[in-house]
């Protein structure tokens, strides 16, 4: 058995989902408020059954690997990994298995980050000590929570520590603690007489560190672990694994600049707030936040620099469909220090926040003279490249609206300009809507007709009512994995007279199966509410699909231009039959 077997054998996806989500049972599933999109009504369905979810919101869905993938922002592996940890499930050792070099790595890490901790908390009078707690003012709950310690001054002292407790100088080393000296003869501490900051991934473990200098004289004022087999800036945001539950929450997520940009912000209550490692917004680090949200709220600093940031960051954003916001704010150079200087005044400059568009157009109007040549140019030169990665039609076209009113330029004018050395639209139109209409709603009944057979009540197993009304039914196409799976179940139905969900969707065909795990845990509503009702249905549903059926026979033979004989009386028999089923 492969370790993902394993896994599943192993862990209860109701349980283990209901860890995370409060679930209510409907009929034969359970439903809930999806973890992955924010919703207030609840869209998210696990089949216990099936031991399967999905969600009809975000059409997110999987088994409890892929709900542990979805929720942590990890790969496969790492959820492999971290469900053997919390169950005590042993894996089988493999290529999807963690190296032991690694988990030396983290081992290592983890215990650097207690040391640089203690260090930091066992003497209050130090300089470290007092410059967290009175110059940036942070209480021991965000001490805590962000983990952060104080690096002693010297060239060894962390390691030795470190080695004392099993770890070799090659761990020290790649894990980025240490740094070998020139001809590999010994090593030293690569963070000194510095605040350090773990960085964590999105399951919490520590990866690496962010360090600031306490000594003004230092050259750097911050240094950061290098690339490692752990520590991969483009993929880690300062602050992720903290926000990322108020993330989901607030369906919106805030970055800043600076890693004490985030813990400030947490301090002041405002926790959905992530910073990239000293670079800019990537498209790595978009991808890894839509994840959890697709809104944006851009807080950088107010310096040339970060308004520079603010405008690629933007067009970053943009580029993937996030929705992205931006606040500017009045009392300091970076959040920290606005929120120190004047908290109620910051919030509120936060909260007041603008359109991105309408924050490209203000500002750029703001920095050229309008009474000097090509104002209306320069301003549309600085928006339009942003416009520009704008994938939704609509949205794009809403916001050359507002570039329009706000230079007083047309927008076909703004739009030529738009589309200068592009090539012309690469997607196809959309195709008629009646068209797309006509089959999804004959499509529509035979899924309900499915979703209500595959979640049929025990107490509505073996009844000859429902064998009753499905007996006049048959499925003339199977083209379609819908259908196929249709003609499978009713026969299933019909022959047995009830239905064992498991075994029957094991045996289907992989793209049947697919269809029938969906079906599975799509909502009844209150068609379930009691036996009565769910006969009733299920009996108004097989009456719709075979007049569909008549009517669509009726019309084939209508078509013919010499009908036969049979085919007078095949359609005489067809009203008939229509006028009984009313
Ligand atoms: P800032 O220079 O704006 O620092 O750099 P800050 O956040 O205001 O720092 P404080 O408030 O003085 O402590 C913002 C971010 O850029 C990265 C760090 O991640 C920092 O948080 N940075 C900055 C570096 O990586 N190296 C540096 O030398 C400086
Ligand atoms: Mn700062």
């Amino acid at each position: 058995m492969d370790n993902a077997q394993k896994i599943k054998e192993a862990v209860d996806t109701v349980e283990h989902i209901s860890k995370s989500i409060e679930l209510k049972r409907t009929g034969k599933n359970l439903r809930g408020i999806c973890p992955f999109h924010g919703e207030k009504t609840p869209s998210f369905f696990v089949s216990p059954d099936r031991q399967t979810w999905h969600c009809f919101g975000c059409d997110k869905g999987g088994d409890v690997i892929s709900f542990v993938m979805e929720k942590q922002g990890i790969d496969f592996l790492g959820a492999l990994e971290l469900l053997s940890e919390m169950y005590h499930i042993p894996l089988e050792k493999g290529a999807f298995v963690q190296s032991d070099d690694k988990k030396r790595l983290y081992q290592a890490l983890s215990d650097a980050t207690e040391y640089f901790q203690t260090q930091l908390l066992s003497d209050k009078t130090s300089l470290a000590y007092k410059y967290i707690t009175e110059s940036r003012n942070l209480s021991l709950e965000e001490i805590s929570e962000f983990g952060i310690g104080y690096a002693p001054n010297s060239w060894n002292q962390t390691g030795e520590f470190l080695q004392q407790k099993g770890h070799t100088e090659k761990v020290l080393v790649d894990a980025g603690l240490a740094i070998s000296k020139e001809g590999g003869r010994g090593w030293y501490d690569r963070f000194r007489n510095r605040i350090v900051f773990p960085i964590t991934d999105r399951i919490g473990r520590v990866v690496g560190f962010t360090a600031r200098a306490l000594d003004k004289e230092e050259t750097a004022k911050y240094i950061n672990t290098p690339e490692t087999v752990l520590y991969k800036k483009g993929n880690l945001m300062y602050g992720l694994f903290q926000a990322k539950e108020k993330i989901l929450q607030l369906d919106y997520v805030i970055i800043v600049e600076g890693t004490m940009d985030v813990i400030s912000l947490t301090s002041h209550n405002i926790k959905n707030v992530v910073a990239p490692l000293g670079t800019a917004l990537t498209e790595d680090h978009v991808r890894i936040l839509k994840q959890s949200t697709s809104r944006i709220l851009l807080l950088l600093d107010n310096d040339t620099a970060g308004i520079d940031a603010t405008f690629r960051s933007i067009a970053t954003a943009l580029s993937q469909g996030m929705e992205v916001k931006v606040a500017t704010l009045t009392q300091g150079k970076d959040p920290d220090e606005a929120f120190a200087n004047n908290p109620e005044v910051t919030k509120k400059e936060l909260f007041e926040n603008q359109d991105a568009i309408e924050f490209a157009i203000r500002h750029s109007k703001k920095s050229h003279d309008p009474h000097k040549p090509h104002f209306q140019k320069h301003v549309a030169d600085a928006v339009l490249p942003l416009i520009k990665v704008i994938d939704n039609a609509i949205d794009q076209e809403s916001a050359l609206r507002q570039l329009s009113t706000a230079v007083d330029i047309s927008i076909d004018s703004l739009k030529r300009e738009l589309n200068k050395g592009s090539s012309p639209q690469k997607n196809p139109p959309p195709p008629p809507v009646s068209e797309k209409q006509k089959s999804t709603k004959g499509r529509l009944l035979w899924e309900t007709l499915i979703s209500s057979l595959l979640q049929l009540p025990d107490s509505l197993q073996e009844n000859t009512v429902i064998i009753n009304i499905l007996k006049p039914l048959s499925v003339t196409d199977t083209s379609h994995p819908l259908l196929s799976l249709s003609d499978k179940l009713l026969s299933h139905l019909i022959d047995h007279g009830r239905i064992d969900v498991g075994s029957f969707i094991d045996q289907l065909e992989e793209n049947e199966k697919e269809c029938a795990d969906l079906l599975l845990l799509k909502d009844l509503g209150t068609m379930i509410s009691n036996n009565d009702s769910y006969i009733a249905h299920l009996s108004q549903i097989v009456t719709s699909i075979r007049r569909n059926q008549i009517k669509a026979r009726v019309a084939t033979i209508a078509k013919s231009i010499e009908p036969t004989k049979e085919d007078l009386s095949e359609l005489r028999e067809l009203t008939n039959q229509l006028k009984v089923l009313g």
